[in-house]
């Protein structure tokens, strides 16, 4: 499995799924930018990897911004998230490494290349490392097995604007290009991972374990809840969303999906949504599921069994 992520708390709750899975061999993080910076995103992920106990696992630079802009900055809504430093301002100390020099994108490339159906890649950022991938060797990213991405909302409102979930939003053209490109793609929207909701008394019993990392991720999640008790008080907790997509990738049976050919909208107040493509209702060859119903008690009791290992 290749993980791509803009490391804030819910991406390093992806990483922890991750390892925690005897099912999985995580062969690299490929970094985005969007909750931080992609040189932040890269050094979070790095001490997230050695807080686990796992700083040989390499981790590879990617885009700095959207395929579309020149914009290195970051949203105010990401700060408010995720804190300055994008994992809930807990100070990590874990010593980082140098990144690895080869691009994210040609360790994605190669890694297609070397693994083809074994490998899985989990994005859960936006989705410009995909589209820089597919512009530079489309034939090769299609010997992947299968591509999950958490992203979009089909039948619920967007979670940056009516329409836009966060990831589509940072950049609508590179997800309109992923799915329109053939590539197997399975969205994790906002449509399922609403429905799965950590709270205080779940990372309670997690800080209660005692070990350096139970308690850095209590702290994290601490914070992700708070940021989500003004946000979105309705929800009473916060949403598990990148660790889902990690969750599915591996065992698609927690959800139920609907298959549709999808576009990004790219125009006017409704920019950043993933709908229908009208014109391509009827094509036969559907490759993006979409995810709409999701088994929340199986994946919370795996998440925390899968979590609890750490
Ligand atoms: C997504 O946006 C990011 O802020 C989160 O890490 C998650 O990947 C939720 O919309
Ligand atoms: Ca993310």
């Amino acid at each position: 499995m290749i993980l791509d992520l803009d490391t804030g708390i819910d991406d390093a709750l992806a990483i922890a799924y991750a390892l925690g899975s005897s099912e999985v061999d995580l062969i690299g993080i490929s970094s985005e930018y969007g909750n931080v910076l992609t040189e932040r995103s890269v050094v979070n992920s790095q001490q997230i990897l050695h807080l686990l106990g796992h700083p040989e696992i390499p981790v590879y630079l990617g885009a700095g911004h959207s395929t579309t802009t020149n914009d290195f900055s970051v949203l105010p809504i990401s700060v408010e998230i995720h804190g300055q430093d994008g994992v809930g301002e807990i100070h990590l100390t874990e010593p980082h490494p140098e990144m690895a020099t080869e691009s994210a994108v040609d360790f994605i490339l190669r890694a297609c290349q070397e693994y083809g159906a074994d490998l899985s890649i989990v994005a859960t950022g936006p989705m410009t490392n995909l589209a820089l991938a597919i512009q530079k060797d489309l034939p090769t990213l299609k010997k992947v097995g299968q591509i999950v991405i958490m992203g979009g909302a089909l039948t619920v409102g967007g979670n940056v604007s009516p329409f836009a979930e966060a990831n589509i939003n940072q950049d609508p053209e590179a997800a309109d290009l992923l799915f329109k490109s053939g590539l197997p793609v399975t969205m994790v929207g906002l449509d399922v991972t609403l429905r799965t909701l950590f709270t205080r008394t779940d990372t309670a019993e997690w800080r209660a374990f005692g070990t350096p990392a139970a308690q850095a991720y209590a702290n994290m999640v601490d914070y992700y809840i708070k940021a989500y008790e003004v946000t979105s008080p309705h929800l009473h907790g916060c949403a598990l969303h990148d660790p889902l997509a990690v969750a599915v990738a591996i065992d698609p049976s927690l959800v139920t999906t609907f298959p549709l050919n999808l576009k990004t909208e790219v125009e006017g107040p409704s920019r950043g949504r993933t709908i229908g493509d009208n014109a391509r209702l009827d094509d036969p060859t559907t490759r993006t599921a979409v995810c709409v119903q999701v088994d929340t008690p199986r994946f919370l009791s795996e998440f925390k069994k899968r979590i609890g290992q750490l």
